[in-house]
């Protein structure tokens, strides 16, 4: 198990976390969900929860505002458990998760004010932070509309504004930007970076790592109810090398045996629009196995590089797997 950890940066270790996640676990049957996740959060920072599908991000959230008991470990918010004053810390948190929990019947306002009913906030204040939500998520226009009639993209940007709802402290988001079009995947982000400059504490789960580089501060990987590194981003990034990069250009309704090459070659491939990717690391002697493979499949190769490490590379130099590989996410929760 590899670990970077927040030396070097005095300002981290001379602020004191506002979340503590301590040694989480939990079984669901036979299913080991959490083997002992352990991270902190400082305030007013956004930190990255990144790993594949069901690596386990989802039910640390879960336990984290207290709709999943874990059977070890415990998470302290402001210095309130989790377990033993669960209200408590529900009222420091802001939550958008996973799956959409909209209804889609009411119109966009008349969802959050809804949610702002139950959520106890005041009629006196109920109108003007409706509003207020409205104008961050972009959805001034479309207020009155249906949501039945909204895209894909304005559910998630509702379904984050309902997590906005009383001002909370800390907001967990839950792959917010699963399944939308780009120019929605932008406008989340970007609302993201303005709660993170008003000052709240956001953690921030997916598994695109540009969207954790983008956003986060320190990260941590997780892998199998494992956390696997953590830290800041350049320190987490400093734990794998340069690699070297093999793109072969793949043409639209080019067909291309994956499953052959995969069991010729053991170097994860990176499917991507236009083109599949090989990642290996610098020097390593893999590098002319990948080149043979691919002219024994007549699979052209367009070019070569070496790329600095990212998230990614990292991923992939302690997992031995892509982050990529995992494929799109669909998963409600
Ligand atoms: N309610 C449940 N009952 C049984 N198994 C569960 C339940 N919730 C999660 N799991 C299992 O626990 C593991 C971790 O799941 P979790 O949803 O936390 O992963 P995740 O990192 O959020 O994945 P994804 O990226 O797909 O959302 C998975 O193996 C999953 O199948
Ligand atoms: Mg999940």
């Amino acid at each position: 198990m590899a670990m970077a950890r927040g030396g070097g940066n005095l300002e981290p270790a001379a602020t004191k976390p506002i979340i503590r996640v301590e040694g989480l676990r939990k079984q669901y049957g036979k299913t080991l969900a959490l083997a002992g996740v352990s991270f902190s959060v400082l305030p007013g920072e956004t930190f990255g929860l990144l790993g594949p599908n069901g690596a386990g991000k989802t039910t640390t959230l879960k336990i984290l505002c207290g709709l999943v008991r874990p059977d070890g470990g415990d998470v302290t918010v402001d210095g309130l458990s989790v377990t033993r004053n669960t209200q408590a810390v529900q009222r420091l948190l802001g939550v958008v998760p996973q799956g959409l929990a909209l209804y889609e019947d009411f119109t966009a306002r008349q969802n959050l004010v809804f949610f702002a009913k139950l959520r106890g906030i005041p009629r006196s204040e109920r109108a003007k932070q409706v509003d207020d939500i409205l104008r961050l998520i972009g959805l001034e226009e479309d207020a009155n509309r249906r949501v039945k009639g909204f895209s894909g993209g304005m559910k998630r940007r509702l379904n984050i504004g309902i997590g906005l709802l009383g001002n909370p402290k800390v907001l967990l988001l839950d792959e917010p930007t699963v399944g939308i079009d780009p120019q929605s995947r932008r406008y989340i982000l970007d609302s993201v970076r303005r709660l993170a400059d008003q000052g709240v504490t956001i953690i921030y789960t997916s598994h695109y790592m540009e969207e954790v580089e983008y956003l986060c501060e320190r990260v941590a990987i997780i892998d199998h109810g494992r956390v696997i590194a953590q830290g800041p981003i350049d320190e987490v990034r400093a734990l794998a090398g340069d690699s070297v990069v093999l793109r072969v250009p793949v043409a639209n309704g080019d067909v291309v045996d994956l499953d052959s090459l995969r069991s010729s070659i053991s170097v994860p491939i990176e499917a991507r629009t236009g083109e599949l990717r090989f990642v290996l690391p610098e020097g390593s002697a893999q590098v002319p196995t990948v080149l043979n493979a691919l002219v024994a499949v007549g699979l052209p190769l367009d070019g070569m590089r070496v790329e600095s490490p990212n998230l990614e590379t990292v991923f992939l130099a302690l997992t031995g797997k892509a982050l990529r590989d995992h494929g799109a996410n669909g998963g409600a929760s």
